[in-house]
């Protein structure tokens, strides 16, 4: 039995809240996967979980019409967590009583146990734990007790251990909920008896047999962009099914410096993939000369993308029903499957107009990253030995560097920018913070400043330093960058960048701005 038949399914009635549970379920090595309310409750038989966590959402109970699970699923003898609006929900269903008291909690607050509750054998009497309600169970269902108690919350626990279902007001997947991971271990693995099964290493087995299986003896395409999802991907794939796999990466010239020639020694020489790497330079910069708009960027580059992949394929024999490859691998992450449905085949990405490939190829789709977490796929990326470099990667825009030269994109301002974001990134990797930022890079704006340079006057470009940090790129803050920091860039930028004499600093959060400039 696979890992991913033994799961821990999480009930999702607030996305953000139900993923954080998700892979906090995950970091105790059990899998678990979100699934919607409207599951039937044979579906969610059907699917044999060792146990269902009910998790926390903006709603109230009491709100017309309240998102809402099927009662009958507590009839099934299978073990339940409901945390905040998951444990308010059970008890509304099972006969209790939610009251709007007026006073809710918020943040951190005092938690005092008041009976023993396997979830918390070993606590101590009173332990600090964040909340975030404003409604309150008043009153327990029949069969259950309370566990626990806060200054608003009479009960801020609950259980009927025969019936296997307990509710916690609180918040265990929050790191601010002291010993909450503690929680979530001893409900997957006592109450539930989940295995520790999910693993990096069981993940890559698990992957490797099921494209195996998939693929058979066929031959397979990889578009590598340089980002990491598509490295591990790529990376996964290989070890399943060795020199089957070609790997295409298009130089558009509008990569980031050492970009490509990373590309070539990671999967080349190290990893001895079979790599097409198509220099296509002189295409992009031919398509772009005299281009302006931020669209129409995006639009020339996506369609040449698209055009140079489907000629390296057909090249190959795609399509021709001869011995060319049959399938394409995507980087698809489960945070996109849950976002197009879940459980439902996550489609293309429309919105990654390049890298977003051509469906009259008639490809069947490989997807071995669907089930995971970008943290999963960065661990199972160092796991497969590919460089941390590409594994922790910054998000880079598909349209490169083009979008990050306003006006004209030409060869000459596309190495301006790219010196300049060579500098930025080293810096900021020197400060140590290249992880905590989102993203950090450099833009070259369509204009130019006078300036004085030795005894003469100058009139050439700024650049304008963007650096954000970001959860998942929805919104975004501007970051405090410490000042020696902006001043090292700044300086080395103007004296080692040919062709600027000014940089500034962007300090605009997301929204109103965007995270790139266009
Ligand atoms: P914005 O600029 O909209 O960007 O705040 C949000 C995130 O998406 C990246 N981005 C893109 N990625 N194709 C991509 O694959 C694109 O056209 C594109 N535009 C922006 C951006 O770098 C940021 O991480």
């Amino acid at each position: 039995m696979s890992a991913v038949d033994d799961a821990v399914l999480v009930v999702d009635f607030g996305a953000q809240y139900a993923r954080l549970i998700a892979r906090r379920v995950r970091e105790a090595h059990v899998y678990s996967e979100i699934v919607p309310p409207t599951l039937s409750v044979a579906e969610l038989v059907a699917r044999r979980p060792r146990g269902i966590i009910l998790s926390g959402g903006p709603r109230s109970v009491y709100e017309q019409p309240a998102p809402e699970i099927d009662p009958a699923i507590y009839e099934t003898g299978i073990p339940i967590l409901g945390i905040c609006y998951g444990a308010q929900l059970l008890v509304r269903q099972l006969g209790g009583t939610v009251t709007n008291t007026g006073r809710g909690e918020y943040g951190r607050t005092r938690l005092d146990l008041v009976a023993a509750s396997p979830l918390c054998p070993d606590w101590p009497p009173s332990v600090e734990v964040w909340m975030s309600h404003a409604d309150s169970i008043t009153a327990v269902p029949e069969g259950f007790v309370a566990t626990a108690a806060s200054a608003e919350a009479v009960v801020a626990a609950l259980h009927d251990p025969d019936r296997r279902i307990y509710g916690v007001q609180f918040h265990p997947e929050v790191v601010h909920t002291e010993r909450g991971t503690e929680l979530l271990d001893h409900f997957v693995h006592d109450v539930c008896g989940g295995l520790a099964n999910w693993t990096h290493v069981s993940i890559i087995e698990a992957q490797v047999d099921a494209i195996r299986a998939q693929v058979g003896g066929d031959r397979v395409l990889c578009a590598l962009s340089g980002g990491v999802d598509s490295a591990v991907a790529a990376a996964l794939v290989h070890k399943a099914i060795g020199d089957q796999l070609t790997c295409v990466f298009v130089d558009t010239g509008l990569m980031r410096a050492g970009e490509a020639d990373q590309v070539e020694e990671t999967f080349q020489r190290q990893f001895h993939i079979d790599l097409v790497h198509v220099k296509a330079a002189d295409r992009f910069f031919g398509g772009l000369a005299g281009v302006t708009d931020p669209e129409h960027k995006r639009k020339v580059i996506g369609e040449l993308f698209i055009r140079i992949f489907e000629e390296v394929a057909r090249d190959m024999g795609a399509g021709s029903g001869g011995d060319g490859p049959q399938f394409l691998v995507q980087g698809t992450l489960y945070p996109d499957v849950i976002e197009s449905g879940a459980g439902q085949s996550a489609s293309i990405k429309s919105h990654h107009n390049v890298g977003g490939l051509p469906d009259d190829l008639a490809f069947d789709l490989v997807e071995p990253l669907r089930l995971l977490f970008k943290d999963e796929v960065r661990a199972i990326g160092e796991e497969l030995g590919l460089p941390s470099d590409i594994v922790w990667r910054q998000p880079f825009p598909g349209p490169g560097l083009a979008v990050r030269v306003t006006g004209e994109v030409t060869r000459e301002r596309v190495e301006i920018v790219r010196a300049a974001d060579a500098i930025v990134t080293e810096e900021v990797r020197k400060a140590g913070l290249y992880r905590t930022l989102w993203q950090s890079f450099a833009v070259l704006p369509d204009t130019r400043t006078v300036g004085v340079m030795g005894d003469g006057r100058t009139y050439e470009y700024p650049i304008v330093i963007r650096a954000v940090t970001s959860d998942d790129a929805m919104t975004a803050d501007w970051a405090r960058l410490p000042y020696d920091l902006v001043e090292r860039m700044a300086s080395r930028i103007i004296n080692e960048v040919d062709g600027v004499n000014r940089v500034a600093l962007d300090v605009t959060s997301k929204p109103p701005g965007t995270i790139e400039w266009e």
